[in-house]
């Protein structure tokens, strides 16, 4: 490359990085007002024992999460990415095999197998390596049962979702009566936390509803928390493992890169600069 062809290129880099700079900016302003505009309302902050860098989860809150999936939820919402012998796995709600074998067993719906020797499907209970039966055998089943809209999948909605689990709290405990201007759909709710403002899902939790038999407050924000603190669990069950193993490759840097620099300093000791 002769010098004045780098003097031209670095001529036309310099004009082009403010227009540059400024697309980028004006993009950026662009995309703000959308995304503002999407959230109705500020979600509540809440504190969950997995935030941060080093959170992990608490697993008597991941066993009541469970609870108010099974007993609450899952008659309209599917997890089917996961299965029973998930919850015994490391890193997650903790339960013994032995448990997770009567869980699948008590499972409110049983599971669809076969075909069998005549080539019928036929119902059994499940076991720990069934995946979650769904309640609904399709979309436009489930869509029937609920006024058209869709229950969506359970698997990764905590991960699908802007702040996930603040956001699933405070969609449930936020239902409210709806302002006198606005214009209801029929069978829909008003929520300000759900974009729109207007969800076809009654309000699923209220107080005593589930049993807890650990002294945990029976409250719907206690439920609703638990339920979003499972949720995140289900969306992503090797969370603490990616954590543990960040932090490890954080430390192996900084000893690497305290190496390196000695080792550059006795390289380079003699050489005159
Ligand atoms: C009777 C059926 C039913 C039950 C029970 C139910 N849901 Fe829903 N849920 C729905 C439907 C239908 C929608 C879709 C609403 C819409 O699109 O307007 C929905 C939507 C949601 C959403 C919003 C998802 C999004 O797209 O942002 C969340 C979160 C949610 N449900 C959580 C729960 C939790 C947690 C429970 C249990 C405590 C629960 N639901 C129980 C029917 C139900």
């Amino acid at each position: 490359m002769t010098m004045r062809s780098a003097k031209t290129k670095a001529m036309i880099l310099t004009r082009i990085a403010p227009v540059a700079l400024t697309a980028a900016i004006a993009a950026g302003a662009l995309a703000v007002p959308a995304q503002a505009a999407e959230e109705t309302h500020a979600l509540k902050s809440v504190h969950f024992s997995f935030d941060g860098p080093f959170g992990t989860f608490d697993r008597g809150q991941l066993q009541r999460g469970y609870k108010v999936y099974v007993e609450v939820c899952s008659s309209c919402h599917s997890m089917d990415l996961l299965a029973f012998r998930n919850l015994s796995e490391e890193g997650g709600p903790d339960f013994t095999p032995e448990q997770v074998r009567v869980l699948a067993a008590d499972f409110p719906r049983e599971v669809i197998d076969g075909p069998d020797d005549v080539g019928d499907m036929f119902e059994r209970p499940g076991k720990p390596s069934d995946n979650f039966p769904p309640p609904f055998p399709n979309q436009a089943a489930a869509r029937a049962s609920n006024n058209g809209a869709l229950p969506p999948d359970f698997s990764v909605l905590a991960k699908a979702r802007h702040a996930g689990p603040e956001y699933i709290y405070s969609l449930l405990t936020g239902y409210e009566d709806a302002p006198a201007h606005m214009e209801m759909r029929d069978g829909s709710y008003y929520n300000p936390y759900f974009p729109g403002g207007q969800i076809s899902m009654a309000p699923p939790l209220s107080d005593e509803l589930v049993e807890y038999t650990d002294d945990s407050p029976m409250t719907t924000e206690q439920y609703a928390k638990d339920i979003s603190a499972f949720l995140m669990w289900a969306a992503e069950p090797k969370m603490e493992e990616r954590k543990r193993i960040g932090f490890q490759v954080m430390v192996f840097l900084v000893v690497l890169g305290g190496l390196l620099y000695f080792t550059k300093q006795k390289l380079w000791r003699d050489v005159e600069h």
